[in-house]
């Protein structure tokens, strides 16, 4: 003769395990849902500070991203700048030049879709995308050649969107940036 669900001692041992792991399984559903409730309202309390926004829509016109002000300078402070802009389906400048055992500062943007590039045997990783401003800081300790490849899918040329790096001696950087000259090794 069958027992009763609730009569064998071995169905109220299975209800009560039951019980924990459903309480515990909607204790975990509830700390994720919390986690997101409290990252939502923490992002939009305080957005990042630093995101610099910029308009993809004029900046070959006018502002700090202009065909004449992209490439490397040394600055005052003996950094070096360099900024880039990415469009499908190139970097300007092509080819950037900056000196080694220096600290180098990078400035890009995007003008159409979402690009990036990383820096072969470096660090040197960031993402372009339109309207934002990305900076990285980096330094070079070996003069070279890498290669830039973008790696971000923009589109059919992606795989063809390449610039490359080439690092200098702090010497020969120097010199050439004499008097305040935007440089590039486009054409080297
Ligand atoms: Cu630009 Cu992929």
């Amino acid at each position: 003769m069958a027992h009763p669900p609730h009569a064998s001692p071995g169905a109220a041992v299975a209800h009560a395990a039951e019980s924990r792991w459903a309480l515990m399984v909607g204790a975990i559903i509830l700390f994720l849902v919390g986690m997101i409730v409290y990252m939502s309202l923490h992002w939009a309390a305080m957005p990042p500070v630093r995101t610099e926004t910029i308009d993809a829509g004029t900046l070959h016109i006018s502002g700090e991203f202009v065909e004449t002000n992209l490439g490397s300078t040394l600055e005052p402070d003996g950094t070096v700048m360099v900024r880039v802009l990415a469009n499908q389906y190139s970097f300007t400048p092509s080819c950037l030049l900056v000196p080694k055992d220096t600290e180098i500062r990078i400035r890009g943007t995007a003008a159409d879709v979402v690009h990036g590039f990383s820096v072969g045997q470096s660090n040197v990783n960031l993402m372009l995308i339109p309207g934002y401003i990305s900076n990285f800081r980096t330094k070079f300790e070996k003069t070279g050649e890498h290669m830039m490849p973008c790696h971000e899918y923009c589109g059919v040329g992606h795989a063809a969107m390449w610039a490359r790096v080439k690092i200098v001696g702090k010497a020969e950087f120097a010199r050439l940036a004499a008097g305040g000259r935007r440089l590039s090794c486009v054409g080297q």
